[in-house]
């Protein structure tokens, strides 16, 4: 879609800072691995040592009979308590900055479903994939529609919760373009780990001409319900040939007797596949599990119709 550089996916120990937070927790997170390998080396270091140079020589050797020290005490407890007060403080002004969200700055809304994300525009576009300007802040305002889920995007070194029946947020301000990961990092189900999606980061220019590209203008009936299918997640679980993955696959259902745990069956017409959609967990064809969400809520009559329209051209 975009001309872009792949980032995060590097050979480099972390995956290339995206913002200036994401700099900030970097320095912050070397200052630890430095802080700590000076700690272990001195401690572990210290241990052998001293273990080797006051080992038990002969038989005469007795232990020196030490009690304590004061200022070896004050120090070993003094300088941890420096070190900790420093991170604790570093911590804080990062993460204040991180959960100040600026005024001015580019809203999008993010559903998190089993298992795919939706980001939408207030332009009414919505896409499988985030697109976002460079060098605005983005805020994003997240939703689940079923279990819990948490949106991280490494390159920003920012992760939230998305929950159920509540809205989170969070915000970052992406300063290179190119392309960049998103996972899902709640243990959510069967598909969590390919609960997968990118973001591009794209000029002010080619962001606009995004934004007012929608794919979605122009087409017929079934071209529109393909792309709802995979504007709304459910090739994560279905595949568009009649192979099998979470869920049955797409093609060949259409007109098909299917058959269900219950014992009963039906055909596939417009009413089953519009209750499959809006009350998945009604009717459960043989061999497969409950478990698809309801799109009750989240998806248009029209593009309920769209989906049954593409389903006939591919039976
Ligand atoms: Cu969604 Cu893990």
């Amino acid at each position: 879609m975009f001309a872009s550089v792949a980032w995060g996916q590097s050979g480099s120990l972390m995956p290339v800072p995206g913002s200036e937070i994401a700099r900030q927790v970097d320095s912050l997170y070397t200052f630890l691995l430095i802080t700590s390998a000076i700690g272990c080396l001195l401690l572990i270091g210290g241990m052998i040592y001293f273990a080797l140079k006051y080992r038990r020589k002969t038989e005469e050797d007795k232990t020196p009979y030490i009690t304590h020290s004061h200022i070896l005490e004050f120090l070993w407890s003094f300088i941890p308590f420096v070190l900790f007060m420093v991170v604790f403080g570093w911590g804080w002004w990062i993460y204040d900055q991180m959960r100040s969200f600026p005024e001015d700055a580019f809203e999008v809304h993010v559903v998190g479903k089993k298992w795919s994300w939706e980001f939408q525009y207030k332009s009414g576009r919505t896409s499988p994939e985030l697109v976002v300007p460079v060098g605005k802040p983005v805020k994003l305002i997240m939703t689940s529609m079923d279990v819990l889920h948490s949106f991280f995007v490494p390159s920003m070194r920012v992760k939230q919760d998305v929950i159920p029946s509540r809205y989170t947020a969070l915000w970052f301000e992406p300063e290179l373009e190119g392309e960049f990961n998103i996972f899902c990092t709640e243990y959510c189900g069967t598909e969590h780990s390919s609960m997968i999606t990118k973001m591009q980061v794209v000029s002010q220019e080619e962001f606009e001409e995004w934004l007012a590209n929608d794919p979605m203008k122009g087409l017929t009936m079934a071209e529109f319900g393909e792309k709802t299918v995979k504007a709304k997640g459910c090739v994560a679980c279905h595949n568009l040939d009649a192979s099998r993955k979470v869920g049955p696959g797409f093609k060949g259902i259409w007109g098909a007797q299917r058959e269900f745990t219950d014992g009963t069956s039906a055909i596939a017409d417009e009413n089953y596949i519009r209750e499959s959609i809006l009350n998945p967990n009604a009717k459960i064809v043989k061999t497969y599990a409950p478990g698809m969400p309801t799109f009750q809520g989240q998806i248009k009559d029209k593009e309920i119709s769209a989906i049954i329209e593409y389903l006939k051209t591919i039976k």
